[in-house]
């Protein structure tokens, strides 16, 4: 098979020929079509990331046809399409996670090859009403937006959200799917492009937030949200308490800005607010991501795909995020 293999920080991936898979008890081997890109690969790439190791096989995200199964799983899998659930031993609560949960792709070999070995619990039905690239485009992204918005955010029909940083991969699924539910949304991202393409997809309007104030004219405009789904965080944060409304609930899934330079405790508990994490999802989270999905045809944007020999220009791209929704691998 072919693979992407990280084999030192800071390098280019490298293209190696390896011997085919050959899947242990409990696992399949999946024949892959597509595989996709998140924020974690390049962060792993930079050496910015707990718990690295040399070499690996990175990518979370993929969508193939099963070629071969382990001791115990059911033959008839052999032939189907399939996506892959990349929360690997979340656990049985759907609180959080276990203590070893994992995600695919580090320190378990990943998507970024021709082949890959996951545990048959993680496989699922390809959605009949995606392509390839749509299909591998899903998993993480959907997955995250989906329990950040519905199992964590609590989102209600007609509700006023505000999504931070619509361009991201994982904030498209999150417009997508608060359009679906019939929320009031509204964005910011660094530029008018993407706020033109947000509102294409549903939202009301979007704000720069590179501009000065903001969030006065968001306030003026749309009035106080009571949900905001951030991955930004960083010096900006104090802002979303701000501007969020009495009662509200700030969820974030991320902190690309890196932490908040204060949390004013006195505004936390004026506000009655509920600051509220996130991180991937449990199997339900997946599965209701699925149905979900399938219901109201969510069709996952898809900013540009490049061969899996390109994947070095795909993870650079992402330094500056110049994408709107995902970057897809293909092995076609
Ligand atoms: N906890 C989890 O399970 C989980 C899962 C997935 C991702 N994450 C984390 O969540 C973050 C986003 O991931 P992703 O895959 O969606 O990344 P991505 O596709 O690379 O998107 C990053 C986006 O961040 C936005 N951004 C940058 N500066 C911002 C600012 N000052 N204010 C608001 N938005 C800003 C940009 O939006 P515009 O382009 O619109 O300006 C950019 O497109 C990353 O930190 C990632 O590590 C966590």
């Amino acid at each position: 098979m072919k693979a992407l293999v990280l084999n030192a920080a800071k390098q280019p991936l490298e293209m190696e020929e390896r011997a085919e898979l050959t899947p242990d008890s409990g696992d399949v081997v999946v024949k892959l079509k597509t595989a996709a890109l998140n924020r974690r690969d390049f962060w792993i790439t930079r050496g910015m990331y707990p718990g690295i190791v040399y070499p690996i096989i990175l990518g979370s995200d993929g969508a193939g046809v099963v070629s071969q199964v382990g001791e115990g799983v059911e033959s008839s899998w052999i032939g189907n399409e399939v996506i892959i659930n990349p929360s690997l031993d979340w656990g049985n609560k759907q609180i959080a996670q276990a203590d070893d949960f994992n995600i695919l792709g580090l320190p378990r070999d990943g998507t970024f090859a021709t082949e890959v070995t996951v545990p048959e619990s993680q496989l699922h039905a390809k959605p009949a009403h995606l392509n390839w690239e749509e299909a591998a485009a899903l998993p993480l992204a959907g997955l995250t937006a989906y329990r950040a918005l519905f199992s964590q955010g609590g989102l209600q029909q007609g509700e006023t959200i505000l999504i931070t940083g619509v361009g991201g991969g994982v904030a498209t699924f999150v417009l997508q799917f608060a359009v679906a539910a019939g929320a009031e949304v509204w964005v910011t991202s660094s530029s008018e492009q993407k706020i033109d393409r947000a509102v294409k997809l549903g939202a009301k309007r979007g704000f720069l937030y590179t501009a000065e104030n903001w969030a006065e004219d968001f306030v003026k405009t749309a009035g106080a949200p009571s949900l905001i789904i951030d991955s930004a965080a960083g010096p900006a944060y104090d802002t979303l308490i701000d501007l969020v409304a009495m009662g509200g609930r700030i969820v974030n899934f991320g902190a690309t800005l890196g932490p908040p330079d204060k949390l004013e405790m006195r505004k936390l508990f004026w506000k009655q607010l509920r600051l509220q994490g996130s991180t991937m999802g449990s199997p339900a989270d997946f599965e209701d991501m699925l149905k979900f999905s399938a219901k109201h045809g969510v069709v996952p944007i898809i900013d540009a795909t490049y061969s899996l020999a390109e994947g070095n220009t795909a993870i650079e791209q992402m330094k500056v995020s110049p994408q709107f929704g995902k970057y897809v691998l293909t092995n076609d």
